[in-house]
């Protein structure tokens, strides 16, 4: 049995469990340079360190942001951006000390929602995280590709240098805003090295940005891969989007048609696009757009149950009594009618029964509560009910996360 402490990180042990980090992600280590210009993006707030006596053996680190839920509104969310746990201390319950320190300190702050990206599907479910959006990887074949005739061509697209990358993105991201549910906010501390490390006057991606009738409203970061060989000399390039957001359908078909028209690229590869981003239909002929694989994405943690169910909308339909059960924050566990109109805690009798994962993976629309019951996930009380929860949590649009953390 391993002897450890989990508490929060230091000042001076940044570094140190971002190296810890790294190293059970197989990253190579950063060297000094990059840590000097890159660290401000790892801040002691907000990390949980385990310690067996002064070394870090785990690491679960979160920022905070907001994140957009169904009907538009914006809820404070916890994004987990970084676990790990040393190889040799591995299997002995340390991250589960750390996820416990971590949504009690989450619980703590009044934050409803925790966010984060799975290195594997089957780790978080135990913690009350449930997959709550899917993304998809596209391969667009080039020079085949071509955006059909009634495609609207409106606005300009231009390079920027990697100076403007730098400071314009961040901004017009801001611009674009929360347009689907699942979409984060991005703190100053996400930008140096998820962005500028890469767009920036060392990194190898490019940068272009969009311009409509109001301005500046869409940017697409992406790098290109030569792919040529002895035996495919006339492979070309893939050209490969990092990230991709417009403001409208119109910016973001024009920075489809812009990325098709790049010389010397055989293929675009997108992968964690939206599950229904129309660019099939863009295309006039929808085989060159082909979705390779349809993946997890972004996994929810309803972290205060009432306040999270209480911020989304509802379709019109009879309401549902869900049972919810949570064994690590059990404050959450209880009953919540849900109605068109809102929710509200009850005693009345459950219609359908369900982990919070489970809730997790129904808030945002990803899964209908029918899916997830045909699956075993939810306990149906009452038949009618999962059509009437489908009614209430279908969402017209998929959600989508869109950020990297
Ligand atoms: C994933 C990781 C953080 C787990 O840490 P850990 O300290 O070994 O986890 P714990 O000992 O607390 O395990 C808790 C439970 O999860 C299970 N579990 C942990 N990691 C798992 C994995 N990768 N796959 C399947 N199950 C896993 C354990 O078997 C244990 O199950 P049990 O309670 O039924 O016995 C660690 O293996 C790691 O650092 N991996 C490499 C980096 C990584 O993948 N980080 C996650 C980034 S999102």
């Amino acid at each position: 049995m391993t002897d450890f402490a989990v508490r929060p990180v230091t000042e001076d042990e940044r570094r140190s469990t971002f190296d810890l980090l790294g190293r059970s992600l197989h990253s190579n280590r950063v060297g000094d340079e990059t840590w000097t210009r890159f660290g401000s993006s790892w801040p002691a707030a907000h990390k949980f360190g385990a310690f067996d006596g002064g070394a870090p053996i785990g690491i679960a680190s979160s920022f905070t942001t907001e994140i957009a839920v169904p009907g538009g509104g914006v809820l404070a969310l916890a994004a987990v951006d970084g676990v790990g746990v040393r190889a040799d201390r591995t299997r002995r319950g340390v991250l589960t000390a750390m996820m416990a320190a971590q949504l009690a300190d989450f619980a703590a702050r009044g934050i409803p929602l925790a966010a984060l990206h799975a290195s594997e599907p089957t780790i978080y479910g135990r913690f009350g995280y449930g997959s709550a959006a899917l993304g998809k990887t596209l391969r667009v074949t080039r020079p085949a590709a071509r955006l059909h005739e009634r495609v609207p061509v409106e606005g300009d697209v231009r390079l920027l240098t990697p100076e403007e990358a730098v400071t314009e993105i961040p901004g017009l991201y801001r611009r674009i805003g929360l347009s689907r549910a699942g979409m984060i906010g991005r703190p100053a501390a996400w930008w140096p090295i998820a962005h500028e490390r890469l767009a920036g006057p060392d990194g190898s991606h490019v940068v272009a940005v969009h311009s409509g009738p109001d301005g500046d409203d869409g940017f697409v970061v992406y790098d290109t891969v030569d792919t040529r060989t002895l035996d495919a000399p006339d492979e070309g390039a893939v050209l490969k989007v990092r990230d991709l957001h417009a403001a409208n359908p119109v910016a973001g078909a024009a920075l489809w048609r812009f990325l098709l028209s790049v010389d010397l690229v055989s293929a675009v590869h997108a992968r964690h696009r939206p599950v229904d981003e129309p660019l099939a239909v863009l295309l006039t002929d929808h085989r060159h757009a082909r979705t390779l694989d349809v993946e997890d994405d972004l996994w929810l943690r309803p972290v205060d149950v009432a306040a999270a169910l209480g911020a989304r909308t509802y379709r019109g339909a009879e309401p549902v009594v869900l049972a919810v059960r949570d064994r690590m924050l059990p404050g959450n566990t209880g009953h919540y009618e849900v109605t068109s109109d809102g929710v509200r805690r009850t005693d009345a009798a459950a219609d359908l029964a369900l982990d919070v994962d489970t809730l997790g993976m129904l808030y945002l629309g990803q899964w209908s509560a029918t899916a997830l019951a045909q699956a075993g996930r939810i306990e149906v009380r009452d038949p009618a009910a999962p059509a009437r929860a489908d009614e209430l949590f279908t969402t017209v649009t998929a959600p989508w996360c869109g950020t990297h953390f």
